[in-house]
């Protein structure tokens, strides 16, 4: 049966679910503060997938100020996706495109003007996923993990 699953804000109680879905999905893993502040310094941005009281993927961002991705002269407002993942189980069903329109969407509360992200050379799938929502790959950031390697800084222009 397709399952329907809302997308909402996270909330501290998530925490465990979410650092859970991250270990399982991502080799870049965090402590519990870093969820925790990114949710205190923008909530809007940090969204969560749920059914029957269960996640099945998080999206988690931070509003910063800096160059411009379009332009490295330009200072502006731009939203980062810090982290996104689906749990196996349910992807494909398009909740990862709906988890990154959604952070777009609360992006632009905060006034972010564009919005940027890093995603392994190697990630074919999320880089569809990111080419699909009108994401371009602007630069190769060298050894940018910690196992070696580059990353695509991939953005797109809000509004
Ligand atoms: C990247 C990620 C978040 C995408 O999540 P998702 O829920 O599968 O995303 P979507 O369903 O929106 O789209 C992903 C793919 O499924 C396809 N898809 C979506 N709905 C589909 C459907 N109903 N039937 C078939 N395929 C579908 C999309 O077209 C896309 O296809 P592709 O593999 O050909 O590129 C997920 O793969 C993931 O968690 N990966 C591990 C963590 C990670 O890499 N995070 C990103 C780091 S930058």
């Amino acid at each position: 049966m397709q399952k329907t699953f809302t997308l909402r804000q996270f909330q501290p109680g998530d925490l465990e679910s979410v650092m859970s879905i991250n270990q399982v999905c991502l080799p870049e893993n965090y402590a519990p503060i870093f969820f925790i502040d990114l949710h205190e310094r923008s909530p809007a941005t940090f969204i969560v997938a749920e059914e029957d009281g269960r996640l099945a993927g998080y999206a988690m961002c931070r509003i910063e100020t800096g160059f411009s991705s379009f332009s490295r002269t330009r200072l502006t407002k731009k939203g980062h996706v810090v982290s996104i993942a689906v749990l196996p189980e349910h992807r494909r069903k398009g909740l990862g495109s709906r988890l990154v329109k959604k952070v777009l969407m609360a992006m632009e509360l905060y006034k972010a003007k564009e919005c940027f992200l890093e995603v392994r050379l190697s990630n074919h799938q999320a880089v569809g996923m990111y080419n699909r929502l009108g994401f371009s790959e602007i630069r190769i950031k060298r050894k940018y993990y910690a196992d070696g390697e580059a990353a695509f800084m991939m953005a797109k222009k809000l509004q």
